[in-house]
């Protein structure tokens, strides 16, 4: 699979790439992952892509220019277009369907906002998947493309060492159960035991005890969670 990167802060990537999972995909073929500058495709000595609103109002706003100059460069580079994802607070929100839907992809092209955000011509030139990773506000698109790339890249064929554990975490499978409690040793500590039937060695009791578990985990999941608001 290949990503490609757009972002105004290239270096905040270079360790992100290099960490165990994702450099060992990279290395070994199954991740192409290419970070660009949108700077680079910005005009004059001062290489401007952030101007203040039209209109009035607090801060900056990126320039339609260098940014959609940025895409269909890096759009052009590769035989086919890849699938173009704006990282903005308004956009659909990523869960893990969403991640499987984007890891089926043969190429995305995460686009990272900065500043107040895009002019909306960038939006109406381009007409990305607007994605958000939740229902608050990161200075920039970096983390949230970071969070696709971590997500997305569990999901590409052979990155994971295991592929049954991708299968069994959370969100995952048609019933997409969170995952219920999990021990390892010792078997006790500071009083508390691991359960009895984790011991037990009986595959069958395990396996319905660890379902069981998920749903009853999922369930309180469920009640305790806190809807968001909706307008009144
Ligand atoms: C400070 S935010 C801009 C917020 C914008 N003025 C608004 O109110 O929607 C700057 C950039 O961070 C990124 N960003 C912020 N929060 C995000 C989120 N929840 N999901 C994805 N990207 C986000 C976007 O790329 C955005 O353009």
């Amino acid at each position: 699979m290949r990503i490609d990167i757009l972002t105004l802060f290239p270096d905040m990537f270079a360790s992100f790439l290099q960490g165990s999972l994702l450099g060992l995909a990279r290395t070994s073929g199954l991740l192409d992952i290419c970070v660009t500058n949108i700077r680079d495709f910005a005009e004059g000595t001062h290489r401007q892509v952030d101007d203040r609103p039209f209109g009035g109002g607090p801060g900056m706003l990126l320039m339609p220019g260098p940014v959609v100059a940025c895409v269909e460069n890096v759009q052009d580079r590769m035989a086919a277009p890849g699938h173009l994802v704006m990282l903005t607070p308004g956009g659909r929100r990523l869960d893990q369907q969403l991640v499987e839907e984007l890891a089926r992809k043969e190429r995305l092209v995460l686009l990272c906002g900065r500043y107040e955000g895009f002019d909306q011509r960038v939006h109406d030139t381009l007409h990305p998947d607007e994605i958000s990773i939740g229902d608050y506000v990161l200075s920039g698109g970096e983390v949230a493309a970071m969070v696709i790339v971590d997500a997305v890249a569990r999901l590409v064929p052979g990155v994971l060492g295991d592929e049954e554990s991708a299968r069994q975490d959370s969100f995952c499978g048609d019933d997409r159960l969170v995952e219920g409690p999990q021990y390892t040793r010792p078997r006790e500590f500071r009083g508390r035991h691991v359960p009895e039937v984790l011991l037990s060695g009986d595959h069958g009791r395990i396996a319905t005890w660890r379902h069981e578990q998920a749903v009853a985990a999922t369930q309180h999941r469920t009640d305790t969670h806190q809807p968001s608001r909706s307008l009144s």
